[in-house]
């Protein structure tokens, strides 16, 4: 549906009435309501690096998730400022990690004695506590576009015997541990924070080379290998193109895998005429078919399926914050503790110091 014309003209007049002070910041599975006034679109690697690239703005306005918005806070300046514009934009995958539960996972290895061979590896979807927890014990955070890099760098910092505790989405941990770097499923257990011991002997961490932990996304985790033989037998020629946050059976079906500037950077190069069913979130599957009316493109799921804490961020949310910075009022900061951010800051430029 179009959007309100009094709140895409007041969203305009708040967003001139700042100026260069604001810098709005779109993560792709945003609503099109709320991309349209982002003043750079991307996935969560670029949009850390975007983040930290304004060092003169005053208020980094975050269109995406917390946790992302705690990133963005890391990396910027201390006279920066960045806003959610609602505080109930979370993500359930984030929220299955605790520092509590890792900490205690981390004690775990130690008594089964190989904590010293373990390095902790945490995709960008967690809590900065988390980040801060891989900083001081000599681990990196990743996001979609750089795992497999990061994962062989982790790969290399205790020797031979480096194991690798992946948190919080066993998906992606797995998809990349496997599919990239050639490790076997049988290399992979999977710990359970809800379990004493995450549900596993000392022998079977002993044996491990990647422990996963036992999170997931609940809107990639819907994508079924079912549907992808469908498609197949209707449109032969389809490509199937997904996110590595899918289960390791859809990715295994894919042609192709990668993060979401990966995925509309495919479709873009992609031939006129050609078919595609992607695999991600909605609001971007939507945008890609509607950007590209020469290509067939479908959503890879017989359900609709948006990402409803991305979904939080419409453009009344927007318009409320945005209207209250010209107003000289501050909502919705998300400031990360002084010691949080000095650890997790070490665990994101390893992330960014890594090559490619
Ligand atoms: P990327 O944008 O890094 O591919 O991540 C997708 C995602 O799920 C963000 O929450
Ligand atoms: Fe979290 Fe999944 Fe939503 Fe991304 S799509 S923010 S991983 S719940």
């Amino acid at each position: 549906p179009a959007s309100d014309p009094d709140l895409v003209a007041r969203a305009r007049a708040a967003k001139e009435a700042l100026g260069e002070r604001v810098f709005v910041l779109g993560h792709h599975y945003q609503r099109d309501e709320v991309i349209e006034f982002a003043d750079v679109t991307g996935d969560s690697f670029k949009l850390a690096r975007d983040a930290a690239a304004r060092p003169d703005a005053e208020y980094i306005v975050f269109c995406g998730v917390h946790f992302m918005a705690e990133s963005a806070d890391i990396l910027t300046g201390p006279g920066q400022q960045v806003i959610l514009p609602d505080l109930a934009a979370g993500c359930s995958m984030a929220d299955m990690a605790r520092i509590a539960q890792v900490e205690a996972a981390w004690a775990a290895l130690a008594a089964a004695g190989v904590q010293n061979q373990v390095v902790p590896v945490t995709y960008m979807n967690s809590s900065a506590d988390i980040k801060a927890f891989c900083g001081r014990n000599g681990g990196v955070v990743c996001t979609s576009s750089n795992a497999e890099v990061a994962l062989d760098w982790a790969f290399q910092q205790k020797g031979v015997d480096t194991k690798v505790l992946f948190l919080p989405d066993q998906h992606l941990g797995r998809n990349t541990a496997v599919l990239k770097l050639g490790y076997s499923l049988d290399d992979c257990v999977v710990w359970n924070p809800h379990k004493p011991n995450g549900g596993l002997t000392a022998e079977e961490l002993r044996a491990a080379r990647v422990i996963l932990w036992k999170g997931h996304c609940s809107v990639h985790g819907r994508f079924s290998p079912t549907v992808i033989d469908e498609l197949r037998a209707k449109v032969p020629d389809i490509k199937v193109l997904v996110h590595p946050e899918c289960q390791h059976e859809v990715v295994l079906k894919a042609d192709l895998v990668g993060s979401t500037e990966f995925i509309i950077k495919t479709i873009e190069a992609a031939p006129a005429g050609s078919s595609w069913a992607i695999g991600t979130e909605l609001n971007l599957v939507q945008r890609l078919a509607r950007t590209h009316p020469d290509k067939n493109i479908v959503f890879l799921d017989r359900n609709v399926c948006y990402c409803s804490t991305m979904n939080r961020i419409d453009l009344p949310h927007f318009v409320w914050a945005m209207e209250n910075l010209v107003a000289g009022n501050v909502v919705n900061r998300i400031e990360v503790d002084a010691q949080t951010e000095q650890e997790a800051l070490v665990a994101l430029q390893r992330m960014l110091d890594l090559p490619g």
